[in-house]
């Protein structure tokens, strides 16, 4: 069959990678893709949001399933549009629709649903310009630190954790007078949840869902997580933390309830449910629910699927989930993201990368990297992830870290304790 991936990062290699490797494929076109899609199948110069022009190629290239990577086009509703397309609707698209991107567009949406489910997660409240005294009084009526959450998609900058609570009131009308644009008109307000987290991903045909291998991203820019937020700045899996007994109580509370909550509601929710956890005394809460696989995530579960991912996709397709296999590399897998000097906050782009054919035992994902005059140049925060496999996190780490020396560009900059605290 011939597929399209949708969007251009780390994830949409790492996905390319693997169903590259699928003895169902024919062509994989990835829209737009980078120069590291380019290595395992076709580019598109289509951004993964136009969808007339999306429309276009699946009938010129005879697209017979599309996968979606990123959130943006799921939230601005490409199901539906291939739903609603008289020449589109029998071309199975992997990916929730607008309702069901939902569960991450916005946060309100999401406290609602899981407080409907009894799905574990922090107290909140949502607030708009009509209830602030509400709101004030609400985190007059928690501990520090305090969390407030932009109800909508704020390029993951919309969370600020503050320990101060005058600055917090100030900072909630900040946010209520536009901020983060429209995203922040509502403001979740949360109880402040201290312990571990990790990310569960679910791969579901709206009925029956797998569980797919769990892993631990590194959100922070610096050393020993400090400093800004990130995309992400590596990856482990599996995560020794999420035990069985702890996956089993993920499962029951979380998992289940979620994918029978949406089934429940007439949301035929057809694609991936990221679940970002966390642990706390043993118990698990939902921080969060992403409608799409993570990133840098994906570049670990996908070295550690052993099954047939096109196979799997087609049972999301078709719903049949539960006829697949699902089978997992019982090595650990890790990736380590090399960024542009500056990022999270300014940088330039346009640096030449060398180094790259020289990397043995490590796959190299590309992030944000694009062809200018024959050469790689960087083009984004996260530029490359360096992933690899070990019987050990410590084995598959050193691996990544020494192929990282390898790679060079102007500014590049990685983190050397990914995995640190596990
Ligand atoms: P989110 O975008 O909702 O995942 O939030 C971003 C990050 O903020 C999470 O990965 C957590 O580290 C942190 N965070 C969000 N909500 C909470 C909470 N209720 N308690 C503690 N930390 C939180
Ligand atoms: N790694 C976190 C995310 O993809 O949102």
């Amino acid at each position: 069959m011939n597929i399209l991936l949708l969007g251009s990062g780390g994830r949409e290699h790492a996905m390319a990678w693997k169903i590259a490797q699928s003895p169902k494929l024919s062509t994989l076109y990835i829209a737009p893709g980078n120069p590291g899609t380019a290595t395992v199948g076709t580019n598109l110069p289509i951004a993964a949001d136009n969808f007339p022009a999306l429309k276009t190629a699946v009938l010129n290239y005879k697209i017979d399933m599309v996968v979606v990577g990123p959130e943006d086009p799921l939230v601005k509703g490409v199901v539906n549009f291939f739903a609603e397309d008289a020449d589109l609707k029998n071309i199975p698209v992997v990916g929730p629709d607008r309702v069901g991107a939902q569960l991450e567009g916005s946060k309100d949406f999401s406290k609602q649903f899981m407080f409907r489910h009894n799905i574990p997660t922090a107290g909140y409240l949502s607030v708009t310009a009509g209830n602030i005294t509400e709101g004030i009084d609400f985190l007059k009526s928690l501990q520090a630190p305090y969390v407030l959450k932009a109800d909508g998609l704020a390029a993951g900058k919309g969370v600020l954790i503050l320990s101060d609570l005058n600055e917090t009131i100030s900072e909630l009308k900040a946010m209520l007078d536009g901020k983060f644009g429209a995203a922040s008109k509502t403001v979740v307000i949360e109880e402040f949840l201290e312990g571990i987290e990790c990310s569960v991903f679910v791969i579901t045909d709206g009925k029956n869902y797998k569980i797919l291998p769990e892993a631990k991203d590194y959100k922070r820019i610096g050393e020993g997580d400090k400093g800004l937020n990130t995309g992400g700045m590596g990856a482990v899996s599996p995560v020794p933390f999420a035990n069985a007994e702890f996956m089993q109580k993920v499962e029951d509370q979380i998992i289940r309830p979620t994918v029978e909550g949406l089934y429940s509601e007439g949301i035929i929710y057809k694609g991936f449910i990221f679940f970002g956890l966390i642990k706390v005394k043993g118990e698990p809460f939902t921080i969060e629910y992403n409608a799409r696989m993570g990133d840098p995530e994906t570049e670990v579960v996908m070295l550690r699927l052993k099954s047939d991912f096109v196979d799997l996709l087609e049972g999301v397709a078709h719903g049949n989930l539960n006829e697949k296999m699902l089978e997992f590399d019982e090595r650990t897998a890790v990736t380590v993201m090399l960024v542009s000097g500056g990022y999270p906050e300014e940088f330039e782009k346009g640096k030449v990368i060398s180094g790259i054919e020289s990397i043995e035992d490590s796959i190299i994902f590309h992030a944000g990297t694009t062809e200018k005059e024959g050469n790689i140049v960087s083009s984004g925060g996260r530029v490359m992830a360096i992933s690899s496999y070990g019987n050990t996190k410590d084995e598959a780490l050193a691996v990544s870290f020494s192929n990282a020396q390898k790679i060079q560009y102007e500014g590049k900059y990685f983190r050397r304790d990914i995995g640190f605290d596990l």
